[in-house]
């Protein structure tokens, strides 16, 4: 038995490193030697500098789930994936974040005004590879894609707004977090499903296991950008706190800390003149002390295992329900 798990193991992430060979190297060729060089170079650079590549590794899974061709799920693979790093170049200048996949964010490199014309050029070229699907197909990808990205801009406003507001509760933090992110972990996962011509009961059942996922996701991501390891993490610790975001952290902490930490806490995230180390340093302090960190781990479990209550629904083969099973365990203990 013990052997067969280890087999299984294997051969998932046999499958899985092949899946993201094939990601990388058709990234890499989709802005090759195109001119002007300062439009695409910083497009290359973002997407050549590494990654999960979760999302594109999760439409392969599910178009493999729905007994479809993974080759040629491949293209809206891409661009989620393209997507994705378009978002991450704005986002990086909406978060004045120095520091992505362990180099300088692209608007550090170049400046702000090449960050938003090649995230723009990143987000066409994303829409641009669904004409590689015949007109149902298309449509279909492209109904989602817009929905989704639209939900992603609504997301990233919340998180702006909750930056300067005092009174944000859990649930409109949850309704960010699912706009901002989980919601391309659905449209990934349900784009799989598109290609392979999956049910519209399919593709809401593992659109909602993406969602769940993609909660469980970004809370792992708060909690990294405090308590991640500088060494591997690849963004600068303590981001969040500098930024004043509010996490589930931030939020969670308010209503379990002493009323002194409460105070302090505040007095941290409503001041503007605060040295930056000191400030991580004393809210992760007040973070740890609050008992929130026990607190974020067992919301991530709560939405992992809820979303594998979904897979229940699929109608596919069990160890295809497996290996996505086993893909959002291993999202849940990451690190990176
Ligand atoms: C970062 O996403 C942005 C979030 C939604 C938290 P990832 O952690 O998937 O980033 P990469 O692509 O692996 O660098
Ligand atoms: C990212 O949220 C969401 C999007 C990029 C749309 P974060 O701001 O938490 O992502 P990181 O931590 O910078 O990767
Ligand atoms: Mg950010
Ligand atoms: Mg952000
Ligand atoms: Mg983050």
């Amino acid at each position: 038995m013990f052997y067969f798990f280890i087999n299984l193991y294997f051969c998932v992430m046999q499958d899985l490193l092949n899946y993201q060979e094939k990601v990388v190297s058709y990234l890499t060729e989709i802005v090759k030697d195109k001119e002007p060089r300062n439009l695409y170079e910083p497009v290359s650079y973002i997407l050549e500098l590494g990654g999960k590549r979760l999302r594109p590794i999760l439409t392969l899974l599910a178009a493999d789930a729905f007994n479809g061709n993974v080759d040629n799920a491949l293209h809206a693979a891409i661009s989620v994936e393209v997507f994705h790093n378009f978002s991450l170049v704005h986002d990086d200048i909406m978060d004045d974040a120095p520091l992505r996949r362990g180099k300088d964010t692209v608007h550090e490199k170049w400046d702000i005004n090449t960050g938003i014309l090649s995230g723009d050029a990143m987000l066409i070229i994303a829409y641009q590879l669904f004409e590689k699907y015949e007109s149902k197909v298309f449509q279909d990808l492209a109904k989602l894609f817009s929905d989704t990205a639209l939900k992603v801009c609504e997301g990233q406003q919340y998180d702006m707004d909750f930056e300067t507001r005092n009174d944000v509760d859990i649930p409109e933090y949850i309704k960010m977090i699912t706009y901002k992110t989980s919601v391309l972990i659905g449209a990934a996962l349900e784009m799989g499903a598109i290609v392979s011509g999956a049910s519209s009961d399919d593709r809401k059942a593992i659109y909602d296991f993406g969602i769940n996922l993609g909660v469980a996701f970004q809370l792992q991501d708060d909690y990294l950008d405090a308590f991640g390891n500088p060494e591997t993490f690849g963004k600068q610790i303590g981001g969040d706190i500098i930024e004043n975001k509010k996490t589930f952290l931030y939020l969670n902490a308010l209503e379990l800390c002493s009323s002194d930490d409460k105070t302090l806490l505040l007095g941290l995230y409503n001041s503007n003149n605060i040295d930056k180390v000191e400030k991580v340093s004393t809210v992760k302090d007040i973070f740890k002390r609050s008992g929130v960190v026990n607190l974020v781990k067992e919301e991530i479990q709560n939405y992992t295992f809820r979303s594998f209550e979904f897979l229940e629904e699929l109608k596919i083969d069990s160890d295809k329900k497996d290996m996505l099973r086993n893909f959002g365990e291993w999202l849940m203990n990451r690190n990176v």
